[in-house]
C-alpha cells in the first residue's frame, strides 16, 4: 500500500465519486469533500472497506467563505499531497439578468475562486511529489451558454487556468488536466430538474456517457501527457467543430439549438 493521498471535492456523487472510486483503486488514500454528510459518510465507509485505504472527510459549502478557508487551511498544511481534483460544481439556468446576484456569486465562487484557490494551496505539495491536478471543466467551456449565464464563461476560466498553470509547471514534473466532459449521467441534469430516464441519450451526436467511463478515459490522456479530456467520439467532434468552423457558424447553429442552456 503506497502512501499518497488525493483530494477531490464534490466527491458525494457522479464524477467526484468516480475519482474517488478510481484513485482509491489506485491505492491513493482519500480526504473527501461535499456538502451531503450522509451520502460522503456511506462512500468512505465502502472505499475503507473495498481498498484498505483510509479516508478522511471534510463537509463544507464552497460557496460560503469560511467553509472554503477551512478547507484550503486544510490543504495548505498537509505534510504532502499527490493528487488534487477541483470537481465541485453545478449550473444555474437563466440568462445573466434573470438570476439574482447571490446565486451567481456562488457560483463564481464555486467554479473560479475554490477551483483557484485550491489548485494554489495545493501546488507546493503537488509539484514536491510530481503530482496531479484535475479540474473539471466542460465541453461548455467552448461554446456560450446563452440561458446558463455563468455556465460556459466559468468553465472556460477552469480550462484556461488548467492550461495555464500545467504549462507553467510542467517542466517541474506536474501532471494537469482540464477535464471536459459533455452530457455524463450523473446528479448535475436531476438537480436541474430534469428526468435523466429521458434526458439522457444512448446513441447519436449527444449520447451521454458514464461517469466510471470519462474518468477512465482522463486517466489515460493524463498518462499521454494530454492537458484537456474530452470522452466519446460526439464530444471530441462537437469540440473539434467548434474550435475550426467560423464562429460565425457555431453562432448561427446555437440560434437554433433546442437547448435550454443555450438560447430560450
Ligand atoms: N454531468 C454532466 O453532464 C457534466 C458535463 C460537464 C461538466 N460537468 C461538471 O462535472 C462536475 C461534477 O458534476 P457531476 O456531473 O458529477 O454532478 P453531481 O453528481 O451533481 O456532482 C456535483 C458535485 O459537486 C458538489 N457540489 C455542488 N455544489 C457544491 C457546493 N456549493 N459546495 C461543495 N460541493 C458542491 C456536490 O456535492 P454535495 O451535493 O454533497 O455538495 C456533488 O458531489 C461539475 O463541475 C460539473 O459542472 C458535468
Amino acid at each position: 500500500m503506497s502512501d499518497r493521498l488525493a483530494v477531490i471535492t464534490g466527491a458525494t456523487s457522479g464524477i467526484g465519486a468516480a475519482y474517488a472510486e478510481a484513485f482509491a483503486q489506485r491505492g491513493y488514500h482519500l480526504l473527501l469533500a461535499g456538502r451531503r454528510e450522509k451520502e460522503l459518510c456511506q462512500l468512505a465507509d465502502r472505499l475503507t472497506e473495498q481498498y484498505a485505504i483510509k479516508v478522511q472527510l471534510q463537509i463544507g459549502d464552497l460557496s460560503v467563505h469560511h467553509d472554503l478557508h477551512t478547507l484550503v487551511d486544510t490543504v495548505t498544511l498537509l505534510p504532502a499531497l499527490d493528487a488534487l481534483v477541483n470537481n465541485a460544481g453545478y449550473a444555474v439556468d437563466g440568462r445573466l439578468g434573470d438570476v439574482d446576484w447571490s446565486d451567481h456569486q456562488a457560483l463564481l465562487d464555486v467554479h473560479v475562486l475554490a477551483t483557484t484557490q485550491l489548485t494554489h494551496a495545493a501546488l507546493p505539495n503537488l509539484i514536491r511529489a510530481k503530482g496531479i491536478l484535475i479540474n473539471v471543466a466542460s465541453v461548455a467551456s467552448w461554446i456560450p451558454t446563452g440561458n446558463s449565464a455563468l455556465y460556459g464563461p466559468t468553465k472556460a476560466y477552469v480550462r484556461s487556468l488548467t492550461e495555464s498553470v500545467g504549462l507553467a509547471y510542467r517542466a517541474e514534473g506536474l501532471k494537469a488536466l482540464a477535464l471536459c466532459p459533455g452530457f455524463t449521467i450523473t446528479d448535475f441534469h436531476s438537480r436541474m430538474g430534469l428526468n435523466p430516464d429521458t434526458f439522457y441519450q444512448k446513441k447519436g451526436f449527444v449520447r451521454a456517457w458514464t461517469a466510471g467511463q470519462v474518468v477512465e478515459q482522463s486517466f489515460k490522456d493524463l498518462n499521454k501527457g494530454r492537458l484537456i479530456s474530452v470522452m466519446g467520439w460526439n464530444y471530441k467532434m462537437l469540440v473539434f467543430l467548434v474550435r475550426h468552423l467560423p464562429m460565425s457558424w457555431l453562432f448561427a447553429a446555437l440560434g437554433r439549438s433546442k437547448s435550454a442552456r443555450f438560447t430560450k
